[in-house]
């Protein structure tokens, strides 16, 4: 008996060694082996032909062989176990890979990237101010009293009695000409609200502000470098028109549109069936303004103007509903 339980153990310890760590046959193995019609059950069913002295030896020899095939076995299984988890983790670098997303600029700025670029060029500076801004700064200061019906043409949110989220970039005329002597050559780009909404209206929108101040300085001067700036954002060949506006803080006042670049001037719904689209109001400085800030208006004239961004980036893109720029629908804004 024990040269057969010897040779028992030594069989298991090929076979477990030979099944190379694989779970499934190292677990059929364990049942050939300790299972109820296993080999070393058959072994037991030996102890039938043991003498009276023979019993204990063989008992004794068969309780230790199943022991040690039973820790044999768990050890051969978890090492297995291991390896199989190992295994899982194997890269395989012939799988096609997945394409990391990347991120992108927001439409609007790209656009306003843009609008900076060829006004950097033309010389004026970037700046930018608060977008809750002091009614003073918003309305007063740019002529327009707290009982002035001009008030009525912005929708304006009120924060509280004397603080509004800022209508317009305008604010920032002031807030410029407050800090600075001319010349004065500045952008200011940023985020305004109304109570607005349509096609063409969001409630947040954003504005790029103009100013330009110093002597000399002409309606001419205006018409020039707003007829440089639509040729450079649209092409040389879209129509532009200055038409007579009015402002409280600039005299005289016009506003610019451009051809609807949708229809090409033929009328459609975005540019409500005239052929053009308001991109911007803009003007002379009123000198009332100037004198807001302490400058002379005998000595210093200046030009403003005030753009809307998101109609740039609609008629750049051919876009016919400005509130899809909001929605932050990915199939949209992938398109940019
Ligand atoms: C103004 O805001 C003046 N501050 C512009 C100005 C500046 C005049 C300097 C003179 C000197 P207006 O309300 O027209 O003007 O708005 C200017 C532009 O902002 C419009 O031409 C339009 O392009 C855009 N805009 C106005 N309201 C909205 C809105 N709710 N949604 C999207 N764009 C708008
Ligand atoms: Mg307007």
């Amino acid at each position: 008996m024990q040269s057969e339980v010897e040779r028992l153990l030594n069989a298991a310890a090929r076979d477990i060694s030979k099944t190379a760590g694989n779970l499934k046959v190292l677990e059929q193995l364990k049942v050939n082996y300790l299972g109820r019609k296993g080999n070393l059950a058959q072994l037991f069913k030996r102890m039938g032909e043991a003498t009276e002295t023979q019993r204990p030896v063989w008992g004794k020899l068969l309780n230790e062989a199943k022991e040690s095939l039973e820790k044999a076995f768990s050890n051969a299984l978890e090492e297995a176990g291991k390896l199989s988890r190992e295994q899982r983790k194997f890269f395989d670098i012939t799988v096609p890979g997945r394409r990391p997303s990347k991120g992108r600029l927001h439409p609007i700025t790209q656009i306003t990237l843009e609008i900076s670029r060829i006004f950097n060029w033309l010389g004026f500076e970037v700046v930018e101010g608060p977008e809750v801004e002091l009614d003073y700064y918003n309305f007063e200061a740019l002529n327009i009293p707290r009982d002035h019906p001009a008030r009525d043409m912005q929708d304006t949110f009120y924060v509280s009695d004397d603080v509004v989220l800022r209508t317009h970039t305008s604010p920032l005329q002031v807030r410029v000409m407050e800090k600075r002597r001319p010349p004065i050559r500045v952008i200011a780009p940023g985020r305004t609200y109304r109570c607005d909404s349509d096609v063409t209206h969001t409630p947040m929108f954003h504005q790029v502000e103009g100013l330009m101040v110093g002597e000399d300085i002409s309606f001419g001067d205006l018409k020039g470098i707003l007829t440089i700036f639509v040729h450079h954002m649209f092409g040389a060949d879209v129509g532009l028109r200055f038409r007579p506006s009015f402002f409280p803080f600039t005299e005289p006042s016009a506003e610019v549109d451009i051809q609807c670049v949708m229809c090409k001037g033929q009328g459609c719904r975005v540019c409500s069936q005239t052929g053009w689209l308001e991109i911007l109001g803009s003007g002379m400085v009123d000198p009332e303004v100037f004198k807001m800030v302490g400058y002379d208006p005998e000595t210093v004239t200046g030009f403003a103007f005030g753009m809307g961004i998101e109609r740039i980036a609609m008629l750049k893109y051919g876009i016919d509903d400005l509130r899809l720029f909001f929605e932050n629908d990915l199939r949209f804004l992938r398109q940019f």
